[in-house]
């Protein structure tokens, strides 16, 4: 969807320039079609599966067009926080399919998702699971929780987005999910419905994925052994996406064949919780060059977003293609920065782009996934804004922020 028409970006069938002369930068863009692609690439990877949700995890990226956008591919939602869940419910999303994880729930959280019916709560923790009892028989009713187990099988992925490794804050021990069992028991105000697992992001191998199922399934039936009635296996998300153009794309013909078998067998619901799949190709993050400095040999290319706008590069090291909106002859070597007083504010270091001027604006690719959804204030900066493009039409689905918005809360 992203593609040079002569020596213009386009976005579907609009150039990139023309929407950043005429919504400002750093902004971000998504394409829709490649929204919808996507869901359709996983939908058919999963079409063998009979009692099948697909859970959008909202984390990734919750401009509540693009929540609606998921509502209306009748997909569910993941969710981490009652901020979430309420962006969902806004969205139009039903509760029935949304499902909650967290290692932190507040009786709250707990008392607001249960009165809006969601599907499951994901519990983390052996204390969690009482208070959700506690919670439930407060309020007279009978929570469904999933138990999300720790499976400790390694994701192939960067260590700041492994999950399910021993030694990790999430999920639980399959050894103490079992030695407790008796205990759960006896609580009357809860319904053990299903297992869940999630072991990571960015994961570009079926493998991972494989070995988490079977995880799930001998725990399963270990509890169906102990009398729970397991009827939901929830797998959490992680498909990758080729961040760098050299990397291979997740093979979903080798899932398909591999999982099907293995989920089928299961005998439950089958959840998955995808985000970066489904969103992360679509965007890109539009950057005005402010500046082209040399200095110490190097050439650094100042941009005027930063890592409060996008924080991936400084957090995880993660890696972004950069592709100038109009092209020009020849190439740099450079440094790509941000205006963020942090020496860590970096997007690209030694990348060989093709040359750019000052005022010139250049894409920051892939950007839809924890993009916008992890930006802050940071600096005083005011948030970027988001526009959804669509074939021939582009629209403002979140409008920038101004400088009375830092005031907004009277801090
Ligand atoms: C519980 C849970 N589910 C789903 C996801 C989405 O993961 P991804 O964006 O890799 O599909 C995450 C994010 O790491 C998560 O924590």
């Amino acid at each position: 969807m992203y593609r040079y028409i002569d020596a213009d970006l386009y976005c579907e069938g609009i150039s990139l320039r023309d929407i950043a002369e005429a919504y400002g930068a750093p902004l971000y863009v998504y394409s829709a079609s490649l929204i919808r692609e996507r869901a359709g690439q996983l939908t058919r990877a999963l079409s063998d599966i009979d009692d099948l949700l697909i859970a959008y995890s909202v984390k990734v990226n919750n401009n509540l067009t693009l929540l609606k956008m998921m509502t209306e591919l009748s997909f569910g939602a993941d969710i981490i926080s009652a901020g979430e869940l309420y962006k969902y419910l806004k969205a139009g999303g039903d509760p029935r399919k949304a499902v909650f994880a967290g290692v932190a729930k507040s009786r709250e959280e707990l008392v607001y998702a249960l009165t809006h019916g969601v599907f499951m709560i994901n519990a983390e923790s052996i204390p969690e699971i009482i208070r959700i009892n506690d919670v439930a028989k407060e309020r007279g009713v009978i929570a469904p929780v999933g138990v999300r187990i720790n499976p400790d099988v390694e994701a192939r992925t960067h260590a700041k987005i492994t999950t399910g490794r021993r030694g990790v804050k999430f999920g639980i021990s399959v050894q103490n999910l079992l030695t407790s069992a008796e205990m759960l028991k006896q609580l009357k105000n809860i319904d053990i419905i299903g297992v869940d697992v999630h072991i990571g992001s960015q994961i570009l191998s079926p493998e991972p994925f494989l070995a988490a199922m079977s995880a799930i399934a001998g725990v399963t039936a270990e509890l169906r052994k102990e009398g729970f009635n397991i009827r939901a296996a929830d797998l959490g998300g992680g498909f990758g996406i080729p961040y760098n153009k050299k990397d291979r794309p997740f093979d979903f013909n080798r899932y398909k064949a591999a999982a099907t078998p293995i989920l089928k067998a299961m005998g439950t619901k089958i959840i998955l919780e995808p985000g970066r799949f489904l969103v992360g190709e679509s965007g890109v993050l539009l950057l005005k060059v402010e500046y082209i400095k040399s200095e110490w040999g190097k050439t650094f290319v100042i941009t005027n977003g930063g890592m409060n706008d996008y924080i991936r590069s400084a957090m995880y090291d993660a890696y972004n293609e950069f592709y100038p909106l109009t092209l020009r002859d020849g190439s740099i070597t450079c440094d790509i920065v941000g205006t963020v007083c942090e020496t860590s504010d970096i997007f690209a270091a030694e990348r060989k782009i093709s040359t750019v001027e000052e005022g010139d604006y250049i894409a920051l690719m892939d950007a839809g996934a924890y993009g916008f959804s992890m930006a802050s204030r940071y600096n005083a900066r005011p948030l970027a804004a988001e526009v959804l493009v669509d074939g021939d039409n582009v629209k403002l689905i979140r409008r920038r922020e101004n400088l009375d918005d830092l005031t907004d809360t009277d801090g």
